[in-house]
């Protein structure tokens, strides 16, 4: 029991950690993205900056929303004393991650790393979206172990970009490899990951004895 209350509170730190790094660097650091979009070269479509822009920035919002209400279902206390807590929030982390998925279906053509890069941001959205909508069909059918499965696998696309960035930054700061190669074989990286990851972690844990708080 005292194993899965620590995996609780490592996940909500490195969670919030995430959050906070993302909103400090996006929006004080580098709040136009210079450094990013400065790796995208021969692009094929013509990328223009201003909408790009606050796509992004929609983007990178929900996203921080759609990990932080994410993680507070996931605590056990949500779901079984707030349950209405946990379906009003269960909602704002369904619409978030819509809105992430279509603010990716732009952002996915100017990706850099071009056409490989834009197929690997478009299979994310749909499997993101076919695994959260079976997560809500379950619950719908008052399905609440396997409600609690595709959660858990939907919530592992929450890391889609922290593992991008630690996979570029691996390959590309210690290794030495071109940081467009980086990218792209990080992203694949991500994908796999997000999708073995909380088959592992299902496997491991005893229904609904995981992330406790
Ligand atoms: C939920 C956690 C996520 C966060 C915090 C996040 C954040 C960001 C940020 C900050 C960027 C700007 C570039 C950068 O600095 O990386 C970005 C770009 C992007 N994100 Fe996300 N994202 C998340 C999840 C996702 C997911 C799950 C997808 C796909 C379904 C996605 C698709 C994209 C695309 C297509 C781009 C543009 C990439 C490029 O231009 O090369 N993101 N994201």
């Amino acid at each position: 029991m005292e194993g899965q209350h620590s995996f609780y509170k490592l996940i909500a730190s490195i969670v919030t950690i995430y959050i906070l790094y993302v909103l400090v660097n996006d929006f004080v650091v580098d709040p136009h993205a210079q450094t990013f979009l400065s790796y995208k070269t021969g692009l094929r479509r013509e990328l223009k900056p201003q909408i790009w822009l606050i796509v992004m920035y929609i983007h990178v919002g929900f996203a921080c929303v759609a990990m932080a209400s994410g993680l507070m279902n996931f605590s056990t206390r949500s779901y079984w004393k707030r349950r209405r807590f946990h379906r009003v929030n269960g909602y704002v982390y369904a619409a978030s991650v819509l809105i992430v998925v279509l603010t990716s279906g732009y952002m996915a053509p100017y990706a850099t790393g071009g056409q490989i890069s834009s197929m690997g941001f478009n299979l994310l959205n749909i499997f993101w979206l076919l695994i959260t909508t079976t997560a809500l069909v379950h619950i719908f059918r008052k399905q609440i172990i396997q409600h609690r499965r595709w959660m858990v696998r939907s919530y592992a696309f929450c890391f889609t970009n922290m593992l991008i960035h630690l996979f570029t930054f691996m390959l590309h700061q210690l290794i030495g490899q071109a940081y467009v190669e980086s990218y792209v074989i990080a992203l694949y990286s991500a994908i796999v990951l997000v999708l073995v990851a909380p088959e592992l972690f299902l496997r491991m844990e005893k229904p609904f004895m995981m992330f406790r708080k």
